[in-house]
């Protein structure tokens, strides 16, 4: 069962993740991290380095935030085509403290343009 980046990293993006992945699974959106679920080795490291509590394992997944799996594997490749894998930590997303407590939803997860 692979770990799952959920609603929280949304707009703030803090990488803390990146640098203890022992796999280098994680690919980077302009404004989220999805998790390669294949590559994933279930770890657990990058799940008490996350600021905002956002990496879950499948399994452990909120309820409301279940369609995350779905989307870390469809983000994740298409990153992963583009050449966005992220291995080191690089700044948060300029309003990432405000963006911990906004109301957000997967409509606001952007993608790359083509
Ligand atoms: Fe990487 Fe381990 Fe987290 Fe999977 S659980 S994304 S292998 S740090
Ligand atoms: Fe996102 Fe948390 Fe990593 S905010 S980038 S999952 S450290």
């Amino acid at each position: 069962m692979p770990y799952v980046v959920a609603e929280p990293c949304i707009n703030c993006k803090y990488t803390d993740c990146v640098e203890v992945c022992p796999v280098d699974c994680f690919y980077e959106g302009p404004n989220f991290l999805a998790i390669q679920p294949d590559e994933c080795i279930d770890c657990n490291a990058c799940v008490p380095v996350c600021p905002v509590e956002a990496i879950y394992p499948e399994e452990e997944l909120p309820e409301k935030w279940e369609h995350y799996t779905q989307w870390n594997e469809y983000l994740a490749n298409q990153w992963r085509e583009m050449g966005y894998n992220i291995t080191e930590k690089s700044p948060p997303m300029e309003d990432a403290e405000e963006w911990e407590d906004r109301e957000k939803s997967e409509e606001d997860i952007l993608t790359w343009d083509v």
